[in-house]
């Protein structure tokens, strides 16, 4: 904050400078570049959306996860439980404060109907080290077909913020042979 005014007393109505104003139009053209462009690879950037999502309660949601794992239960893990479904079938995954419940064990080159929603709030669903991401709401599930097509253990992090214990929100995915 100046300690005196400016001497100019409309001191705002300036001519833009030739930089400034350089500035502002590339910085608008390649605006628009990202927003064209986002609809672009929305066709064709190969970008695993999730094109299917259907409005669910958490008590719901809760109620078919903990349905699957009582079925499907193989073994537990660091007290998570993990779960064999088998190919084809719908398989649950829910986010809460803070893990990703149960852990899942799929088999490489079968297909399953993944339905991922949250119980109490907004979470990331990224699973690594591929490039999936998901925004994960309470109040909606998001259905992904998932074929993995490589064997390995995949973790699951959140990438949206959801309070203290955020960083150590990570979930695992098996795919065995
Ligand atoms: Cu869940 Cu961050």
């Amino acid at each position: 904050m100046a300690i005196t005014p400016p001497s100019n007393r409309i001191w705002w109505r300036e001519p833009v400078a030739k930089v400034e104003l350089l500035w502002i139009v590339s910085g608008f053209i390649w605006g628009l570049v990202m927003f064209f462009m986002m609809i672009y690879w929305h066709g064709a950037g190969e970008q695993n959306l999730s094109n299917e999502a259907y409005r669910i309660t958490p008590a719901q949601f809760s109620e078919r996860t903990n349905a699957m794992v009582e079925k499907h239960k193989v073994r537990e893990e660091a007290g998570f439980p993990v779960v064999r479904p088998p190919p084809g079938s719908d398989v649950y995954l829910l986010g809460r404060l803070w893990q990703w419940w149960p852990i899942l064990e799929l088999q490489k080159d079968q297909s399953y109907r993944l339905h991922i929603s949250a119980l109490d709030w907004q979470h990331g669903f990224s699973l690594q080290p591929t490039n999936i991401n998901l925004q994960i709401h309470p109040g909606y599930e998001m259905i992904v077909t998932l074929t993995p097509n490589e064997a390995g253990e995949y973790s699951i992090v959140c990438n949206e913020f959801c309070g203290i214990g955020h960083h150590t929100m990570i979930g695992k995915i098996h795919v065995v042979e």
